[in-house]
């Protein structure tokens, strides 16, 4: 596929990404992960946001990972890298990197099985607040089943479902909720 091609059907819209951006500048986390960088477009929205905070990205495709790569040293303010190999190895990886207080996109491997296991494996992880946005939650049958199951965890407080995305808060105070917007 080419690349402009790319990244009309497979990368943030404006609206989101700018909705990634404002998450982060209002969090101000001590890590963001991506899983999934396609070619950076959602990696630049992220790490604007917060360009102190160091990102991790983790992207399967050689020669997208390598154009990201190259898009970001261009536009990225703060300190990003891409690891590139497969997600559930690369986040087992940095799994022991990540801190208490992180913000997650997670955009690879839309299949009910490996999103569940990748939200799983970062919430091992979470100590008193964190934020995972999950990405075409509507996707297909399964990663419906994917979001209304990780919904439905008790380490989820307050799940925003947007439909294109869905945002879990996890702070420990928070009373359980299910928030669905028009957005
Ligand atoms: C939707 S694209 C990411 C788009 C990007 N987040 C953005 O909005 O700009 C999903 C990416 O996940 C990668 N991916 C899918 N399955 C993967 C796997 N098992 N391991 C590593 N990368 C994978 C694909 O190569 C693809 O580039």
């Amino acid at each position: 596929m080419f690349v402009s091609a790319f990244v009309r059907s497979s990368s943030v819209s404006r609206k989101y990404g700018f909705l990634l951006y404002r998450i982060t500048r209002w969090f101000l986390p001590e890590m963001i992960i991506e899983l999934g960088t396609g070619m950076g477009i959602s990696t630049i929205y992220l790490s604007s946001g917060s360009p102190e905070t160091p990102l991790h990205s983790i992207e399967g495709d050689r020669e997208r990972a390598a154009l990201a790569a190259q898009l970001i040293c261009r536009c990225c303010p703060g300190p990003v890298s891409i690891h590139w190999g497969e997600m559930a190895e690369k986040l087992e990886h940095i799994s022991t990197l990540i801190p208490q207080r992180f913000v997650a996109f997670v955009d690879g491997n839309h299949h009910y099985e490996p999103t569940v296991t990748y939200v799983r494996k970062l919430m091992e992880r979470v100590g008193d607040e964190s934020v995972i946005v999950m990405d075409d939650i509507y996707w297909s049958r399964g990663m419906q089943r994917a979001w209304k199951e990780v919904v439905s965890w008790p380490e989820v407080r307050v799940s925003i479902d947007l439909f294109h995305m869905g945002i879990l808060l996890l702070r420990k105070d928070l009373r359980k909720t299910e928030i669905k917007i028009k957005f």
